[in-house]
This record gives C-alpha cells, sequence and structure tokens, in this order.
C-alpha cells in the first residue's frame, strides 16, 4: 500500500503546496469535513504544530499524522507576527495583516533594516513517532505589497537573490525554495528511508 499521512490542517493554500512538495511518493491526505481545529494556544510553532498533531489524533488511529506551523519573524520587531502570524490583526485576515505589518515598520526606511525570515515546523507523529522538521527563508519586507500569488504574507516578502515577491513568483517557484519545501523534503525523506 502507498505510503501516506493526514495534514492537520483545513487551510487549503498549504495543503495544495504540500501536495506539491511532497510529490508522488506519499499520498497526503487531508483531514475530515467534520473536524474544526481549536485555536492554536502554543508559545512556540513546535507546540502549536504539535497540539494540531494531537488534536487529529482523537480521531484518525494507526495512521502518520503531520501538523505543521508556521510563521514570519521580523528581525527589528524582536520577532513578531511570530507565532501570531496568522491572527496578528486580530482577525484571520491577510490584507489587515500585512496593513498592520507595514504600519509597524513605516518608520523603518533602509532595505538592509527589514531583514526577516519565514519559519515552517513540521511535527510527525503516529506509529510510535515524534519528530519535529524544520524549515527556513530569509528575505526582507518589502514597502508596498507587490504580485498575485500564493496566501498570507507573500506579497511583502522579498527574496534578495531574486527580487520578487513570493507573490511574484510562480507556485512551482515559491515552492522549490519556501521554508515549507525544506521542512517537508526533510520529512519526506525521513518517511522514505525508514520503510527502507
Ligand atoms: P498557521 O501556521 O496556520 O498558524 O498560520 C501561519 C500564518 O503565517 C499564515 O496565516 C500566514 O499569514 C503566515 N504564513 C505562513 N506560511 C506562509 C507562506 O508561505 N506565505 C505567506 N504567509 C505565510
Amino acid at each position: 500500500m502507498k505510503l501516506y499521512f493526514y495534514l492537520a490542517t483545513k487551510n487549503k493554500n498549504k495543503l495544495e503546496e504540500i501536495r506539491y512538495i511532497i510529490g508522488d511518493e506519499i499520498e497526503v491526505l487531508p483531514v475530515p469535513d467534520y473536524i474544526e481545529f481549536p485555536e492554536e494556544t502554543g508559545l512556540t510553532l513546535e507546540e502549536n504544530a504539535y497540539l494540531k498533531c494531537e488534536y487529529l489524533s482523537r480521531y484518525i488511529k494507526d495512521s502518520y499524522i503531520v501538523g505543521e506551523d508556521s510563521g514570519l519573524f521580523v528581525e527589528k520587531l524582536n520577532g513578531l507576527p511570530g507565532v501570531s502570524s496568522a491572527i496578528f490583526s486580530g482577525s484571520r485576515n491577510d490584507k489587515k495583516n500585512i496593513e498592520k505589518l507595514l504600519e509597524m515598520m513605516k518608520n523603518i526606511k533602509e532595505k538592509k533594516e527589514r531583514k526577516a525570515k519565514f519559519v515552517t515546523i513540521a511535527c510527525l507523529i503516529g506509529k510510535g513517532e515524534k519528530k519535529f522538521f524544520k524549515g527556513e527563508i530569509e528575505g526582507i519586507i518589502t514597502f508596498q505589497p507587490r504580485g498575485n500569488n500564493g496566501f498570507g504574507y507573500d506579497p511583502i516578502f522579498e527574496i534578495p537573490e531574486i527580487g520578487k515577491t513570493f507573490a511574484e513568483l510562480t507556485f512551482e517557484e515559491k515552492n522549490k525554495i519556501s521554508h515549507r519545501k525544506k521542512a517537508f523534503q526533510q520529512l519526506k525523506y525521513y518517511l522514505i528511508n525508514k520503510l527502507k
């Protein structure tokens, strides 16, 4: 039977990105429709990634489950929005989150002072496993949103080597270099090697 895991998220963008990153060797199953995850209460990405897994494991037995938590960490803001990236403006609204972040950074005029990183933690549980995988990518927060692709903070996160924001890259381009790619590539090879 084909190797598979359940992905503990209701975020369709993440599911699509992770399916693309994982490829054909492992099937990435969505959570059943009736599952509603509770609010994230963890203080770290690791805690939240694990909490998503743990919640889903109450419903799904004898299978691998993967929880994912990500965030944007801005150097000059001591790591904000960080673990609270999704609800930074007080609600799950990408546009408002971006507006709030740009407003907080409006006095930081130098590009080199606008460093940030995206971090993803993937947590794998099930069949006696509890393992974490981390991926990071460094970038610069732009002064204005640019591009229409992706989700979340993609329009204001520029990759300096390319000179484009994540939202200006194609789906394939983003998912070849992203924080999520780096975390999930490790998870993929871990699972594949384990079964050899
Ligand atoms: P969570 O992992 O569902 O708690 O949400 C993390 C939040 O971080 C998302 O709602 C986005 O706002 C942001 N985020 C995480 N990954 C990305 C990404 O790849 N691009 C843009 N924003 C992201």
